[in-house]
């Protein structure tokens, strides 16, 4: 018997809990308890202990010599930008599809944030929008790798080296992920981490840069420390205006009792993800988006679904979620909007150095990044599949019984 769709009435798919997240344990109250007794809770001297303990396996973690803690993942992208010295006015490339922090630490640099749009293969920056968007003031490019999907790195490479330009990964989403035998963040001159509460590794709130420069480390090193250079810091020529951008040490010891949980959390989600995709085999309406064959491993930090009215009796994708939703699965179409023309990334010309520069980012259009945003992807974050098999399961029976009924969303649309 048909059962009637939660939102008109009837009764949820599911009602118990997801799984939660953050997970902590044992290890975290330890980590917090010696940080407490340490006395030794800041960031300074810097590095100090837990970070440099922190940064030593973030490093292993990525494959580069160098990772440096920081404040957030905004923080980190403008450190990023900073330590490469890129020159102040310069264009930064980027996506707008993405969180406001992309944009926002560009103009943190003292930079121009230039937007390309994305691909709809993958929802990541087109390395051909960006070609087209390269002028003598561009100095670098920040690719974003979303949800599930990682930037093309070999074009990304390819083109920075061939036009000089910096290349820092932005790689919010993408811990733990691979391309080819490489990690993400270690094939851009930079790569930027976030350790903010959603993310795949958390911290509460934290940042990393990565990068396989030493030269480039000890600069980061002098901008997260109000621009001191400390023994082991101080062969670069010069010197940086810094900030106080240090990671406390309660950060520092969260993030390796975290990185020491990620391997057994980021292999459940792997499992869960391959389950769901397995399902989703020919399910009309919604699937994944294509994985580049030379992703090793992809990120997992949303799951993101391409979403096709057509198979849904022409409802709008919104309510396809709200009906999700009402079923009791956690999901969302407006993760992100694109950043222009209207987003978080306010035009306020007194807090927003862009916003004075003349570029009339207000009537900018990226039609790939809108229909990405507001007509087909389906997020859904990564806790969702940190359980077992009867949460996908769960999730597949909703989308079923959300499909089989698409045509009632229409009137339920219309008197919405
Ligand atoms: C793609 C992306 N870039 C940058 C950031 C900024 O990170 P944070 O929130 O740690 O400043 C985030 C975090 O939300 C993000 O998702």
């Amino acid at each position: 018997m048909t059962q009637t769709l939660a939102i008109l009435g009837g009764a949820r798919v599911r009602s118990a809990a997801w799984p939660a997240w953050p997970q902590h344990g044992e290890p975290e109250r330890a980590a917090l308890a010696r940080v407490l007794e340490s006395g030794n809770w800041g960031g300074f001297p810097s590095p100090n202990t837990e970070a440099r303990r922190f940064a030593a396996s973030f490093a292993q973690f990525c494959g580069t010599p160098f990772a440096v803690p920081c404040a957030n993942g905004t923080v980190s992208l403008t450190l990023a930008l900073q330590a490469a010295g890129v020159p102040a006015g310069s264009e930064v490339v980027t996506t707008p599809y993405t969180f406001v922090g992309t944009a926002s630490a560009i103009v943190a640099a003292g930079c121009v944030p230039v937007f390309a749009d994305i691909s709809l293969r993958d929802y990541c920056l087109d390395p051909d929008a960006v070609e087209s968007a390269i002028n003598a003031r561009t100095s670098a490019v920040i690719p974003v790798h979303l949800g599930c999907s990682l930037a093309d790195l070999e074009r990304f490479r390819s083109l920075c080296d061939r036009r000089g330009l910096i290349l820092v990964e932005d790689c919010a989403h993408a811990h733990g992920a691979r391309f080819g035998d490489r990690a993400a963040g270690s094939i851009g001159d930079f790569g930027s981490f976030s350790l903010q509460s959603t993310k795949l590794l958390t911290a509460g709130e934290g940042g990393v840069v990565v990068t396989s420069d030493p030269l480039w480390e000890q600069r980061l090193q002098s901008l997260v420390n109000c621009g001191r250079k400390e023994i082991g810091y101080a062969e670069f020529p010069g010197q940086v205006l810094g900030h106080n951008a240090r990671m406390t040490e309660w950060q520092a010891a969260i993030g390796s009792a975290q990185l020491q949980r990620f391997p057994a959390q980021q292999e459940r989600r792997r499992e869960n993800v391959a389950y769901f995709e397995a399902s989703l085999e020919g399910f009309a309406g919604l699937g994944f988006l294509p994985v580049d064959p030379r992703v090793s491993a992809r990120p997992l930090y949303q799951i993101i679904l391409r979403y096709d009215a057509d198979a849904f009796a022409g409802a709008a994708r919104d309510a396809v979620i709200a009906a999700l939703n009402a079923e009791g699965i956690p999901c969302c179409g407006d993760f992100y909007e694109p950043l222009v023309p209207r987003s978080l990334f306010a035009l306020d010309p007194n807090t927003n150095a862009a916003a004075r520069t003349g570029v009339d980012y207000a009537s900018q259009r990226f039609p790939n990044a809108e229909r990405a945003a507001f007509q087909e992807a389906v997020w859904f974050p990564h806790p969702v599949f940190l359980g077992d098999r009867s949460d996908i399961d769960d999730v597949l029976k909703a989308l079923r019984k959300v499909r089989d009924q698409a045509s009632r969303l229409l009137d339920w649309e219309r008197s919405a």
